[in-house]
């Protein structure tokens, strides 16, 4: 059994708090307050005002995107990117189970189905390798015979790909694929973009959780036709809601703008419309929370870079737990801290213990193939999901300055 109070006793020390650690809490340690008061003494807290231009001009130039559009949250940036993708109804997207709720909800609101394919042993993310084993054995690229009925207020996406790939048992046309960056840690997604080209899929990159983190020096988020970020409160920084979305393609980045407004067609004073859009535009008075939090966005990952550190070396000497830690070739954030512990039993110990004396820990997600809403999806075996799902525990990861 471990020693739960060296543990407990430890990570309270990294944060410093006797009485209780939370597992996640945002800090605002800059120009939070100076950039809310501007936003009510001007008046302009809504839809217009300088903030969100200046966030979203900042967040392309610090991921490297061409362009950065803003969204309320990161789930609506989903759904937007998929649209965005061409993910139309009856389509399927190849993701994780091991995610959160929204990655699938996002494409769920297009009447589409996920498959959920295995995630890697050291990224906790989506395995190339089992993408490329379940391609091959289930599915084919031909000919797109895809003919949606949508009227073209809502067709955004026109097939001119001449091949597109099919699942071979369902017949339905696989559109997009949708990796997510687990806990900030990155997947391998060079190989995974290579993969989508060959099978002619999108690559649309959960970056939700991986504001910061890179692969090979890029950003997380700029790999596919579009990425989406959150700064959701328990983020690395927050608007206390809102999304991003991550476009290198121009023109595409202005549909998303124009969609993301009402898609009204600008002018002083009429109201005109020519595509069912959404009113998914984040206001000012996040965005400037937003700039705020982005001016301290390296210091708060080199701290979660050292308290990460300095839990990897403690858990060196403590048997039978493992600190995930990110692998070759990437730089996570480390939103979340994770431990791996022996098997389930040591999982539901270790949550009860810590939980019970003052350290908030978590497990990960209820897998999405096992939610009722998810559970007749296709998938395959899961094997390193089902692993992770019954051993991972997040522990406390706020920024500490
Ligand atoms: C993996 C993942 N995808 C999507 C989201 C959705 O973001 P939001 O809460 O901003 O809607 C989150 C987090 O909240 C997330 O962790």
């Amino acid at each position: 059994m471990a020693d739960y109070k060296k543990i407990i006793d430890f990570i309270k020390s990294v944060y410093g708090n006797k009485d209780f650690t939370p597992l996640a809490v945002p800090v605002f340690a800059g120009n939070e307050k100076k950039y809310l008061n501007e936003c009510i003494d001007t008046t302009f807290v809504s839809s217009v005002g300088k903030f969100v231009d200046r966030f979203e001009e900042e967040i392309a130039k610090y991921t490297g995107a061409k362009r950065a559009v803003v969204c309320v949250n990161g789930t609506n940036a989903l759904h937007m990117s998929l649209l965005l993708a061409g993910v139309k109804l009856d389509d399927e997207v190849l993701t994780q189970a091991l995610t959160f709720i929204a990655t699938c909800n996002s494409l769920s609101y297009i009447g589409a189905y996920p498959v959920f394919i295995d995630v890697d042993r050291f990224t906790m993310g989506l395995s190339p390798d089992a993408l490329k084993e379940w391609l091959t054995k289930n599915a084919e690229v031909r000919k797109n015979t895809r003919v949606t009925d949508l009227p073209k207020s809502q067709d955004f996406v026109y097939e001119e790909d001449k091949l597109a790939c099919y699942n071979k048992n369902t017949g339905r046309r696989i559109k997009a694929c949708i990796p997510m960056h687990t806990f900030g840690h990155p997947v391998r997604i060079e190989e995974i973009a290579a993969i989508c080209k060959e099978w002619h899929i999108e690559l649309v990159e959960d970056a939700a959780e991986s504001i910061g983190s890179t692969y090979k020096g890029k950003h997380t988020g700029t790999f596919g036709k579009v990425g989406a970020i959150s700064f959701n409160g328990n983020k690395t920084i927050t608007t206390g809601g809102g999304g991003m979305l991550l476009f290198n393609d121009e023109e595409l980045s202005a549909f998303a703008k124009h969609l993301t407004t009402q898609a009204k067609i600008p002018h002083r004073w009429e109201f005109r419309h020519d595509y069912i859009g959404y009113n998914y535009r984040m206001p000012n008075i996040n965005a400037a929370l937003g700039c705020a939090q982005l001016e301290n966005l390296d210091r708060y990952i080199t701290s979660k870079r050292e308290v990460a550190a300095e839990y990897e070396a403690f858990f060196k000497n403590i048997p039978d737990i493992e600190f995930f830690v990110d692998s070759p070739d990437t730089r996570s954030n480390y939103w979340l801290n994770a431990i791996i512990l022996k098997d389930k039993e040591a999982q539901l110990d270790f949550l009860e213990q810590t939980n019970d004396n003052g350290v908030m820990t978590r497990p990960i997600w209820e897998l999405m193939n096992r939610l009722p809403i998810f559970e007749n999806c296709e998938s395959d075996s899961l094997k390193n999901t089902i692993w992770f799902a019954d051993r991972v525990v997040n522990i406390p990861s706020s920024v500490r300055l």
